[in-house]
């Protein structure tokens, strides 16, 4: 299925033949680009070329040596589009410079000129395992990069706890960036994130949501994502939806098998059908925390943060960039959903040149030298991280988003694709005085699949010592081990199908969503095991709804101590398979599983089964 676009890359190539007649040193080249650092000389021109498969093989120009000043060019052969993005940021945020290369096409970079003399990293915002080093010689002055400054204060949503609770979306101005106007944004109450929800697992929670939000907005629908409850409270893209100017109450009873759910990290967001990307980058965002109450001495209060991370784009006045505005174009084709344009899959990805934590830009937290419990959530659309610590203290991780391990399991840095949840622990005895960054770092060299995002989130300053009463318990309440069937009910093949010409789309067994299908049933009280398969060249981020869900395999072998815990959405890279089990409990109806990089999701990979009542 990735002909298609092998075929387009060998096409965007025979066009820079013929433009150029080398192909891989276009006319003001500097050839020691293309031999290596060793045999690099400053030019005033220099050129980054991205060769045929780039996703796979990084950029052709791993470094590249330009005098100030000097003209610094993108030349992509490749058959999809990428971006070629200082790791750097200036004073607000911005990278130094950050260009989108569609195939076949050469950009150039202004903004390099004016760089001061230095090393400046650069990557791809859509493949962020691509990364290079552009090295500006010479003597002059020019822009250089700025250190993140922590200068607004970490905002943690305000808390709501009834079991009854009403939230309006609607439009309202938030402060995300430290400077001038605040970004009007679609809320869940007014506020991005929209208010914590936090309730005792097993009381019976109604949350009614009323649809506030402008005309263009339409219809809503509200996910508890990682909960366990019927599918007419589920949120789901096109069915039981908030119109607007109309409520609707969910009920989430917040217990499995009639026994109260494991205590959880959840999150809530908007499902409609066309327009999750889109929603949920206009801040239809909020977390849902489920305690049980167990006393576990884990840290509490001020000392419990709950951390949504996602990225955006901003215009100068502060408002949010538009990514939807140009399509793609959707039409049908032989029964399926296919698009076509420059936003077409595999080009729909959206990202964000900011990343913000609980919704502001780089702010910082007061904390005393003790434990304290971070609920790392990413909320992004497309973008994953891989979380860390500046002062190279691990994080010891005590949960899933779906609930505690069995034993704690201590990590350097831990990776979350879009949806994806961790508990952890972090220490900040003895560091008194000292500023901790919390960041996200590049994957080890080598690491298949898409990357993550180099950047700083927030910091940690550690002001003086306090009292901790908390305690890291040896073992935790983690969930029994599960027995698995031996034999595979269901496998799910992820891809990328179609082409440029006709249009494309991102599948599920060859398939787009259709609300109409049904893709598989299972039995109330059956136990099933499913396989999980991602053939396509990009990593995905597959989410299951409705159950509490095992890792039994990753490739063949056990998943790794942290995915030996309830789990709900599973990084599947190029060419993985990963086996889940889950036990049907409770409800009968139909649910979704979808890939959570949510312009994959709303451009066809998604799909539905149904629970049966048992026979
Ligand atoms: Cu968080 Cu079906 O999604
Ligand atoms: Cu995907």
């Amino acid at each position: 299925m990735r002909r298609p676009w092998r075929f387009a890359a060998a096409l965007a190539c025979a066009a820079a033949l013929a433009v150029y007649a080398v192909p891989t040193a276009p006319p003001g080249t500097d050839p020691g680009s293309l031999l290596g650092p060793a045999a690099a000389s400053a030019h005033s021109a220099a050129t980054i070329v991205i060769g045929p498969d780039a996703a796979q093989k990084g950029f052709q120009t791993r470094e590249v040596t330009m005098a100030g000043g000097g003209m610094l060019s993108v030349v992509n052969l490749d058959g999809i589009d990428h971006t070629v993005t200082s790791v750097a940021v200036d004073a607000s945020g911005e990278p130094l410079f950050d260009v989108r290369t569609p195939p076949g096409s050469t950009v150039s970079i202004p903004a390099a000129a004016g760089l001061a003399p230095g090393r400046y990293d650069f990557f791809c915002t859509f493949h962020p395992h691509m990364r290079g080093t552009l090295v500006v010689e010479g003597g002059g002055g020019g822009v250089e990069p700025v250190r993140p400054e922590f200068r607004q204060p970490l905002v943690v949503p305000r808390v709501l706890s009834g079991s009854r609770l009403r939230v309006r979306m609607r439009e309202a101005p938030v402060r995300v960036l430290p400077d001038g106007p605040a970004t009007r944004m679609w809320t869940y109450g007014g506020s991005w994130p929209g208010p914590t929800i936090r309730r005792r697992a097993g009381r019976h929670t109604r949350v009614t949501f009323r649809n506030d939000l402008p005309r263009r907005a339409g219809a809503m629908s509200v996910h508890l994502h990682g909960d366990h409850h019927a599918p007419e409270h589920d949120g789901q893209p096109q069915t039981h939806l908030v119109r607007r100017g109309k409520a609707r109450t969910y009920d989430y009873p917040l217990t499995f098998g009639g026994k109260p759910e494991p205590s959880s990290f959840f999150w809530y967001h908007d499902h409609r059908m066309d327009h999750t990307t889109r929603n949920n980058w206009r801040g239809l965002q909020g977390m849902f925390l489920v305690t049980d109450g167990k006393d576990l001495r884990l840290p509490t209060g001020v000392r419990d943060v709950p951390l949504l991370v996602g990225d955006r784009s901003f215009t100068d006045d502060n408002q949010l960039a538009n990514p939807f505005a140009h399509g793609p174009a959707m039409h049908h084709h032989g029964g399926k959903m296919m698009f076509t344009g420059p936003n077409a899959p595999p080009n729909d990805i959206t990202v964000g040149t900011h990343v913000l934590v609980n919704g502001r830009y780089a702010p910082y937290l007061d904390v005393t030298a003790t434990r304290y419990r971070l609920r790392l959530l990413n909320a992004s659309p497309f973008t994953a991280y891989n979380f860390a610590l500046s002062d190279g203290r691990p994080f010891v991780q005590i949960g899933t988003g779906n609930g505690l391990l069995r034993e704690p399991v201590v990590r350097d840095t831990i990776v979350l694709g879009p949806s994806q949840r961790a508990d952890v622990l972090v220490d900040f005895h003895g560091e008194v005085g000292q500023r901790v960054v919390l960041e996200s770092v590049p994957l080890p060299p080598g690491t298949p699949g898409t990357g993550v995002r180099e950047t700083s989130l927030m910091e940690f300053r550690v002001l003086r010592k306090a009292d901790d009463r908390s305690r890291l318990p040896a073992s935790l309440p983690g969930p029994v081990p599960v027995r698995a069937p031996s034999r595979v009910s269901k496998t799910w093949t992820f891809d990328l199908h179609g082409n440029p010409d006709t249009g494309s789309f991102w599948g599920i067994n060859g398939k787009t969503f259709v609300d109409t299908r049904m893709d598989h049933r299972v039995r109330l009280g059956s136990t099933e095991r499913w396989r999980l398969r991602n053939t396509s060249d990009m990593t995905h981020y597959v989410h299951i709804h409705a159950e509490q869900w095992r890792t039994v395999r990753r490739d063949g072998k056990r998943p790794p101590p942290w995915e030996r815990g309830l789990e709900d959405t599973w990084r599947v890279d190029p060419g993985e398979v990963v086996d889940v089990a889950a036990r049907f409990e409770d409800y009968t109806g139909p649910f979704m599983i979808h890939c959570h990089m949510l312009d994959h999701e709303d451009h066809g990979m998604m799909a539905r089964f149904e629970v049966l009542p048992p026979r």
